[in-house]
Parts: C-alpha cells; structure tokens; sequence
C-alpha cells in the first residue's frame, strides 16, 4: 500500500502540468488565428487605399473614371423633394449668380447649376432654365415649344422625352431636387403648331 503512494502522488504532480500544456496550445492556436485575422483585415484595407489612391492619380477620378448616379455623393443625401409653382422655378433660370439652375422636364425639377456652362446666361442651352420645356426637346423647337405642354406627341416622342429625364436622373452631377406643379392646359386650346425652325440645333 506504501509503495503505491508515490505513484499516486506523481499522477496527482504530472495531472496540473498537462492542463496547463494544452491550455498554451490553445492560447498559442488562438493567437495564430487572431493574427492570421488581422494580418487579412490590414490587407484588405491596403488593397482598398491602394485601389482609390491609384485610380485617383491615372484617372483624376475615385472610381476609374466610371460616373453615374450613384458615384454623385449628393444622390446618397435623403432630402425633402422641393415643390415649385412654375413662377417660383423661373427664379431659378440662371440669370441670378446667387442661385442655383434648375430646370424641368416632365414634371421633375433637377438642379443642372454644374452645368453652368450650357443653362447659366449666355449658356447654348439657357432657353431650357427655369422651366418645363419638355415638348422642344423632342421636337427642336427652341423658341416656340418652351412648354410642358405634350398633346400631340407621338409615342416616339414620349419616349425620346423619357429618355432625356433618364438622361438628367442618372447624371454623375445632375440632381433631382423636386416637382413642378403645372397650371392645367386648357384642353381647348390650340395644340403648338410645328415650328419652321425645327432643326434640333443649339441655337
Ligand atoms: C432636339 C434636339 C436637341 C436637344 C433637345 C439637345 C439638347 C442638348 C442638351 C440638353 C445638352 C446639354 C447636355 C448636358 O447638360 O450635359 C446638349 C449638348 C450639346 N448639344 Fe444638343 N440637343 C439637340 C440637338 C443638337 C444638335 C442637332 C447638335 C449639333 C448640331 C447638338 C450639339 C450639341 C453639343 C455640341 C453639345 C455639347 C455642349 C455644347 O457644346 O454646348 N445638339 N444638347
């Protein structure tokens, strides 16, 4: 019975010792994950600077010189859609340096002050600020058809004006920024008859 003590009371020495061994592996295998995981999350973060840095030196731009809506920050803000009188959007027709350029097709008002160069005064394309000009832009009629009013436009033409809204909604630095409330047209009224000058240039 003596003799089997010290047995037991070696068992009872090493039994610590190995609890601790596998707790170290533990802790060390831990570690090495832990590390694996930052090592990747730095990485990734270096690709990512290096990825923007680089298209911003060749391209001068953050997304290699790929733009539409969604690289335009401003289509990320929710804002209140403004809502203007046809008197109230005129204010906004380029003439007054303090204010923005807008302009409306369809109903929907976009704010085009980035494109100063077409609608501000003097602007190639200023006859489209500060209004809802959409019947002259499928028909070219740059003096006559300054209106929203649509009766009579071919289907064609419907589409071609939903294809310039689409143009002006989904431009890297035109905005939508509200509606336009129309005077209702007197359905009685003579439709704008076809312009002479229809040529569709600048003017
Ligand atoms: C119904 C016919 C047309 C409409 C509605 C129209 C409309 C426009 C608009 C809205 C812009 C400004 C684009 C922007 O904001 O980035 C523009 C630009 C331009 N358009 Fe037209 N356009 C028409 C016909 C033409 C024609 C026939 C020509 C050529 C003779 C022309 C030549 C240009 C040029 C060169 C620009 C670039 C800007 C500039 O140099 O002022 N367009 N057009």
């Amino acid at each position: 019975m003596a003799s089997s003590m010290p047995i037991q009371r070696k068992k009872t020495s090493t039994s610590p010792t190995i609890i601790s061994n596998s707790s170290n592996k533990d802790r060390k295998e831990t570690k090495k994950s832990t590390s694996l995981i930052s090592v990747l999350f730095q990485g990734t973060i270096v690709l990512i600077v290096v990825f923007f840095l680089s298209s911003y030196l060749l391209t001068d731009t953050w997304t290699w010189g790929y733009k539409n809506k969604y690289t335009n920050w401003r289509n990320w803000i929710p804002r209140k859609e403004m809502i203007f009188s046809e008197e109230e959007l005129a204010r906004y027709d380029g003439s007054d340096e303090n204010l923005p350029i807008y302009l409306a097709i369809n109903g929907e008002v976009f704010d085009v002050t980035k494109g100063k160069h077409y609608y501000g005064k003097g602007g190639g394309y200023s006859f489209f600020s500060g209004k809802d000009a959409s019947r002259s832009y499928v028909t070219g009629c740059f003096e006559t058809h300054l209106t929203h009013d649509l009766r009579g436009l071919t289907r064609e033409q419907l589409k071609e004006l939903e294809n310039w809204a689409s143009f002006y909604r989904d431009h890297h630095t035109y905005y939508k920024v509200g509606r336009v409330i129309h005077k209702p047209i007197d359905p009685n009224s003579p439709i704008p008859p076809p312009c002479n000058d229809a040529t569709g240039k600048k003017s």
